[in-house]
């Protein structure tokens, strides 16, 4: 196993990685602006209990890169001290925030690009190098990050927003082609985690050896077609299927089908951003919860992955024995690789990323939708919470979920193969569906 890592911004001279934090800033910017800018009752609104209204999320990024970058990293006087408590995510629970004395739109926005310029400043002066904070830039790509999270929380607010569509984007592209429908991995060791990507999150570090045994996993996530098969089977119905608390889930919340599906005399709909349409059969489904994700396992004759099995598929090189960045290789993603960026408002067929697959042959994880895993949130063998406990280690424990790659909705910046999702096992708001593995008899390894 080799374990040499690269760090990609290390070759970059102090003027070209600070032009290459300013531009994924400004990319994360410029889509916040396209997800406020509606009217202001669309904005202020609380389109869902599990939401904060729009408005509180724009000046939450502001708040905290407030906090960050102008007066950590810039050892700044604040610009607005007196909204540090009104925009803490801690202290206020999302079905609370509406009754806060938050900014209203003007203000939200006059704050935010305050900031951003006070931001974009320090970021051409202040040192990229003496605290782990300013290596790499890392503060900025930290709040970049931070900014496109809220960027897809966003995007999920307006998928549970009533009313006529105000998004629009072009479709993604179509299948290539059919495709084999699992792969084998090898069992043996493979290097998880991280220790030299440079905007990698603690929970993502450090890397360290795992050994899996030989497993099958889907070459594409679940889609609609093959999960419409489990509910029009009763699969909703038979608790054979569920686990325990799963089943509790399902009869205590009237869980009959994905989020935003209806049925109709003839199939299938859903809602998506406004639209009603038919669910298309080639496409991932969206919006299950683990729960259901486990359940329909269980029905297909599966399982879910493991988080160090999904890892693996994603990321191992057997030619090599390396471990890459990304599933096609250490590159950026690029529009070939991988439906991400809010570029289209919808998971793409099965099949339409042929040049992001992984070395094994593994489709589409990265983009398209979040992959539930069977593992539960935990820091690695070495975990060292940076720069902040709050941003993993009080998550870590049995109650979340670990789910993994990234959707439509989430920035190239703020994913790759490392990157580490977690989430109650009843969500579905979120842009989730999921892939299923199964072991790999003895008669099937070579
Ligand atoms: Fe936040």
């Amino acid at each position: 196993m080799t374990t040499a890592e690269q760090n990609p911004l290390r070759e970059l001279s102090p003027q070209d990685l600070r032009a290459h934090a300013a531009e994924a800033l400004t990319r994360a910017r410029a889509r916040s602006l396209v997800l406020t800018d509606v009217d202001d009752e669309t904005l202020t609104t609380q389109h869902s209990k599990l939401m904060s209204p729009l408005v509180w999320d724009l000046a939450h990024i502001g708040s905290q890169e407030e906090l960050w970058l102008v007066r950590d990293v810039g050892g700044r006087e604040p610009v607005r001290g007196d909204l540090d408590e009104i925009y803490d995510a801690f202290l206020h629970a999302r079905a609370d925030r509406p009754s806060l004395p938050m900014l209203g739109p003007e203000d939200a926005r006059g704050y935010v690009r305050e900031v951003r310029e006070k931001s974009l400043e320090i970021l051409e002066k202040v040192p990229l190098s003496g605290r782990r904070l300013l290596a790499d830039a890392f503060a900025f790509g930290m709040i970049t990050q931070h900014e496109q999270q809220h960027d897809e929380t966003m995007l999920a607010t307006h998928q549970l927003r009533q009313g006529d569509p105000v998004l629009h984007a072009p479709n993604p592209p179509k299948s290539a082609g059919p495709l084999p429908s699992e792969v084998l991995v090898p069992g043996g060791p493979f290097q998880m985690g991280t220790s030299a990507e440079p905007w990698a999150l603690d929970n993502e570090r450090p890397a360290h050896e795992t050994v899996v045994e030989a497993f099958f996993i889907d070459t594409t996530p679940v889609t609609n077609g093959a999960y419409t098969e489990f509910l029009d089977s009763g699969g909703y119905d038979d608790p054979q299927w569920w686990s325990e608390p799963g089943w509790a889930y399902r009869q205590d919340n009237g869980i009959v089908a994905p989020r935003f599906w209806k049925r109709e005399i003839d199939g299938w709909w859903r809602t998506r951003f406004g639209v009603y349409e038919r669910v298309p059969a080639a496409e991932p489904v969206v919006h299950v919860s683990f729960y259901e994700a486990e359940a329909y396992a269980k029905w297909a004759g599966r399982r879910l992955p493991t988080e160090p099995e999904w890892e693996k598929a994603a990321r191992f090189d057997p030619a090599s024995g390396r471990s890459r960045r990304f599933p096609w290789g250490d590159d950026e993603p690029r529009e070939e690789h991988a439906n991400l960026g809010q570029r289209h408002l919808r998971p793409a067929e099965v099949g339409a990323y042929p040049a992001g697959a992984s070395p094994l042959g593994v489709h589409q994880l990265i983009g398209d939708v979040w992959e539930w895993t069977s593992s539960d949130f935990h820091g690695y063998p070495g975990f060292a919470a940076f720069p902040y406990r709050e941003y993993s280690e009080v998550f870590f424990g049995p109650e979340y979920k670990v789910l993994r790659g990234g959707s439509f909705g989430t920035d190239a910046a703020a994913i790759r193969g490392t990157f580490r999702n977690w989430d109650y096992p009843i969500r579905r708001q979120i842009f989730s569906g999921f892939r299923c593995a199964r072991d790999a008899g003895p008669g099937e390894i070579d």
